[in-house]
Parts: structure tokens; C-alpha cells; sequence
């Protein structure tokens, strides 16, 4: 906390000698190599060589100017060029934990992306096919990252880039036109259409004429046949419903579906600007780009004219930074396509768009597991993903029935409790890492759990219900205790913790803050009797725990969790 002292007095002082003298200087404000010394110290070499006055008339100059701006200073002298000040801790906390309770969900705003605009693609499905673990990864991460980077002032445009070309469109229709009934399908769609592609898959193994007669049926959608692009789109659009009963339950949006259909038109200028920069070579009838010796090359065009994944991406990549002008593009897929994010960069530099392809960043994240082994949702054995949030929403409800058996709207209470502890377990560690995917774990109102920061968001919103108290009758003495004092250095810390996690793009740095976070405050809640006797004790806890409570509650809503008021 006395991190955001330093800045400012870096910033005033800076503005005071442009203003009297009109010298742009970096004044240095770092921490005395000794503690006794001070809290902060100030070399001012630099300034006593800019100006050409004497030292001591230089350092009393500054010691005046700070005195007089209004931040929490106990003391402040020199050691020759050297100033040097402590803190007034009592009073610094004082003033963040007023800020907080006065700010409320604006505490912790940053200004570092402001006028920047930054493009995110996730979720991103492919349509016929079932909605994977590593989709729902994907929309997770996604979506947090896309609310941590709001709070941090950037413009956000997320993009859910539908998997919705491709084979597997020929394929439906082949599986349609030799089993599937139309009546049956339009009772259940979802479920109909998903059993037929498993079923075309698993005859295709034994009837390889299938391949050929699905890229045919595809070939058609391509070239625009009515019947068969009426088929696409009424595939498209029922399949999408699956993925829309996620996205309710989770309570995520996009501000795009542009899939890849999209760019079905939009390939062909890509193509020819590679063909002008002679960058396109033949290789077996294909057209690829080949790239340095330790990346396979790109291929762009199949040798039957087909276009591919990169292909549209190259498109999109263009078309997007056209429409949203974005200062970074986010990708936010599985680590197993790091080789294809390669490629497309790779194949942007040599094309002369270097700033294009450093703005690109993959967004990778690891596998779920099950017993160890890779989760899948494909292949016949569907793990229906909306059935595994139910899943998790009813163990949810049997808890909270044991807990709070007479609560109203349990299952309002059950489908928050229950989304926030899948969400919360994915987003608490680095997402590069693998994970195990454990119902009966994440649920639990106890540990590192998501369940366990809404209890603790409830556990203060109980104790604060219909109290009234004054924040500017406190004692700031108070917050120099230390389970005082570690609570209000975790609320300071709010907005760089958030900065930090949109920097590395990585909610984890908000989740894991926000689980020491409510950890001291349980310690707290255990040594300190909060409702106390003495109204100034009094109105100090409160303030503190409605400070808890207001950077837990929106900690967990960047986390894409909801929180409540009572569960
Ligand atoms: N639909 C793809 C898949 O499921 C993910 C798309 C990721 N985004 C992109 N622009 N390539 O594998």
C-alpha cells in the first residue's frame, strides 16, 4: 500500500518542478536500503544537478512541497541529497478503507487500458459437434478476462468465432439424409443431432465412402445450393441452443458470433495479397507458406481448392483488426494449438505485419482430467457438459438444504452456488495447468473453493444487515493490529492485483488474492468480537468488513461468479 504513497508523491512533485521551473524530471521515490530509516526515500541528485542550486536549499524546497500535499506522512528529514519519511499507517488505512466503503463496486478501477481496445475470442464451439471441456474452459477464462480488462478501463469486444464450416456440415447432412428422421429430430435436436454425428463417425470406420460423400455434400453448402444451405443454417442454429443453455447458466455474453462462415467470402483477398508477395508456394498441388526451419509450414489451400483453419483466421484476423482497431487480440483456446497460433503469426510476419502478429496472443490453457485421464465429451461417450453443471448444482442444493434448510429460493441459491464452484475451481489455478475435475470437491462450502468466498461474502453481508454506522467516526489506531493491518494492505492491493491479472492474462492472480483475502478475515471474525460494545470499535470493524465484503463481491463478479446475500 505505501506503493500508491510513492506514486503519488512521484507525480506531484514531478508536476511542481514542470510547473515552477518547466523541467520534465524522473524523480526516483524508492525504499531506505535501511527500515529504521524510513518507509520511503527520495535521492535527489538529480533535481540539486537540474536546478544548479545549492543541496540544502534544494532538499528543504522539496520537504516543504511535500509536507504540504495531503497524504498520510508521520515524519519526514534528510541524510544529505537523501529525503526520507515514514508512513502514517493508521491514517493510510484509514483513508482506503474509506475510499472502499465510499467507492463501493468502483474500488479497484483502473486506468492502464484506457482508449485501448482489446479484441478477445473464446468459447468459440464447433457447431454439429458437442460443446467440449475445453469450450467450457474456454468461455470461463474468457469471460473473465474480458471483465477484468473492463475494470482495468480497456474496450473489450468478445467474439465467439463459431466452429460453423467445415466437413462436419457434410457429414450431418449425410447422417440426416440416410437415418435421421426430421420429425424425430425437431422434438430434440440437441440430442438427436449429436447421436447421428457420433453414429456417422462410427460408420465411417467401416464405410470410408462416407468422407467422400460428406466433403461432396459440403462442397454444395460452399457453392451456395439452397436446399443445402437451409440445412446449414437450421443445423447451425439448433446446435447453438446447447451451447446458449450454458451460456445462460453462466451468464455470459458476446458482442459477436462471427464464426468462420463468416469468412467464407473474405478469404480470397488474403490469398491473392500471399500470392502478390510471391510468399505461396506449391507443395503436392497444395498452396503452402513456409515458414523458419523449427515450424512446419502453413497450408493455406488444399490441393482440391479447399480452404483451411489458418486460412479463415488470417481473414479474421485481418477483418478484425479493420472493425475494432484493437491494440491486442486474445485467443483464448487450448494449448493444443499453440503450433497453429504459431503458424498464423508466422505467416503475418512474412507477410510485413510484425505489430499484427506480436498483437496476437494465445491464451492457453490446459487439459481437465478425469481419473487422470483427458475428460472428453466426444466419441459415443457424451458427457453431456449441461448435464455436469446440473451435476454440480444439485450437490449445490443438498448442501444448502442441510445448512439453511428453511432458506427461500434454494434453487436460485443452488444454480449460483453450483456455477460458481465449476467457474471458481477452473479460474483458480494458472490455466496452463491440467486439472481434476472433482464434483463433490469444488462444492464444498469449506477450502479453496468457490462456495467457500461467497459463504464468506454472506457470513459479513449477515452481520452487517440493517446496521447503520458513521465511516468518519473510526479510530485509525485500530488498523495498526496486525489482523487489521493484513486485511487493509489486501484491500489496497485490489487494483494491482487486477492490473496484474490483466497484464498476464490470468484471472488466477484475482482468484488466489481473493482466497487470502477471505482467509484473514476469518481470522479476524474468529479474534475480534465485531459487533463491539464501543461505537468507534464498532464503526471500525464495520467499515472494514463492508470493505471485505465489497472487494470479495467484486472479485467474484471478475471471476464471472455471482454473489449473495445469503446462501
Ligand atoms: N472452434 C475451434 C475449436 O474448437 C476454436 C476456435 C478458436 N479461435 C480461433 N480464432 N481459431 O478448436
Amino acid at each position: 500500500m505505501i506503493e500508491q504513497i510513492k506514486l503519488s508523491i512521484k507525480e506531484k512533485l514531478e508536476a511542481y518542478y514542470k510547473e515552477k521551473y518547466n523541467f520534465e524530471l524522473a524523480i526516483v521515490v524508492e525504499s531506505p536500503k535501511k527500515a529504521e530509516m524510513g518507509d520511503i526515500s527520495i535521492p535527489m541528485f538529480t533535481v540539486v544537478k537540474a536546478l544548479r542550486k545549492p543541496m540544502p536549499e534544494v532538499v528543504n524546497e522539496a520537504i516543504e512541497e511535500i509536507k504540504s500535499f495531503d497524504l498520510p506522512i508521520n515524519s519526514i528529514s534528510n541524510a544529505g541529497a537523501f529525503i526520507n519519511l515514514f508512513v502514517d499507517k493508521a491514517k493510510l488505512s484509514a483513508k482506503i478503507i474509506k475510499d472502499c466503503v465510499t467507492l463501493e463496486d468502483e474500488f479497484g478501477k483502473s486506468n492502464i487500458g484506457e482508449g485501448k481496445t482489446v479484441v478477445l475470442d473464446y468459447s468459440s464451439p464447433n457447431i454439429a459437434k458437442s460443446f467440449s471441456v475445453g469450450h467450457l474452459r474456454s468461455t470461463m477464462i474468457g469471460n473473465s478476462l474480458k471483465l477484468i480488462l473492463q475494470k482495468c478501463g480497456y474496450h473489450t469486444v468478445a467474439i465467439n468465432y463459431l466452429g460453423d464450416w467445415g466437413t462436419q456440415f457434410g457429414k450431418m447432412i449425410v447422417a440426416i439424409e440416410k437415418w435421421g428422421d426430421i420429425e424425430v429430430i425437431k422434438k430434440d435436436p440437441i440430442n438427436e443431432l449429436a447421436s447421428l454425428y457420433v453414429r456417422v463417425n462410427n460408420e465411417e470406420k467401416e464405410h470410408p465412402e462416407i468422407a467422400e460423400e460428406a466433403r461432396e455434400a459440403f462442397r454444395k453448402i460452399e457453392l451456395g445450393e439452397p436446399k443445402y444451405v437451409e440445412m446449414w443454417k437450421w443445423i447451425r442454429e439448433e446446435s447453438l441452443k446447447e451451447s446458449e443453455q450454458i451460456y445462460d447458466l453462466l451468464g455470459v455474453s458476446f458482442d459477436s458470433y462471427n464464426g468462420e462462415a463468416f469468412y467464407n467470402d473474405k478469404m480470397d483477398s488474403v490469398v491473392n495479397e500471399l500470392e502478390e508477395k510471391k510468399i505461396l508456394e506449391e507443395d503436392q498441388g497444395a498452396m503452402v507458406v513456409r515458414l523458419s526451419d523449427d515450424i512446419p509450414p502453413a497450408l493455406i489451400k488444399r490441393s482440391d481448392g479447399g480452404t483451411l483453419y489458418i486460412t479463415r483466421d488470417l481473414a479474421a484476423v485481418f477483418y478484425r483488426k479493420k472493425e475494432y482497431n484493437f491494440e491486442k487480440a486474445f485467443y483464448v483456446v487450448g494449448g493444443e494449438q499453440k503450433l497453429h497460433f504459431n503458424q498464423l503469426k508466422g505467416v503475418l510476419t512474412k507477410m510485413g505485419y510484425k505489430d499484427l502478429a506480436d498483437s496476437i496472443i494465445h491464451v492457453n490453457f490446459g487439459m481437465v482430467l478425469k481419473d487422470g485421464k483427458k475428460m472428453s465429451t466426444r466419441k459415443g461417450n457424451v458427457v453431456k457438459l449441461y448435464d455436469i453443471l446440473m451435476q454440480a448444482i444439485d450437490a449445490a442444493y443438498k448442501q444448502i438444504e442441510e445448512k439453511n434448510p428453511n432458506m427461500e429460493n434454494k434453487n436460485e441459491i443452488a444454480v449460483k452456488v453450483g456455477c460458481g464452484a465449476v467457474v471458481f475451481n477452473d479460474l483458480k489455478n494458472y490455466r496452463a495447468l491440467d486439472y481434476e475435475f472433482d464434483i463433490n470437491a469444488m462444492v464444498k462450502f469449506e477450502g479453496q473453493t468457490g462456495p467457500y468466498l461467497q459463504y464468506t461474502g454472506v457470513r459479513i453481508a449477515s452481520i452487517l444487515r440493517d446496521k447503520e454506522f458513521d465511516i468518519n467516526n473510526i479510530d485509525p489506531n485500530l488498523f495498526e493490529k496486525p489482523h487489521y493491518f493484513e486485511i487493509v494492505k489486501q484491500i489496497s492491493s485490489f487494483r494491482m492485483t487486477v492490473e496484474k491479472a490483466a497484464e498476464e492474462a490470468s484471472p488466477s492472480v484475482v482468484a488466489k488474492y481473493l482466497l487470502s483475502l477471505a482467509s484473514s478475515f476469518n481470522k479476524f471474525y474468529s479474534l475480534e468480537k465485531i459487533n463491539a460494545e464501543d461505537v468507534v470499535v464498532r464503526n471500525t470493524n464495520f467499515a472494514l468488513a463492508k470493505s471485505v465484503r465489497i472487494v470479495l463481491n467484486e472479485g467474484l463478479r471478475l471471476l464471472g461468479i455471482n454473489y449473495l446475500e445469503e446462501m
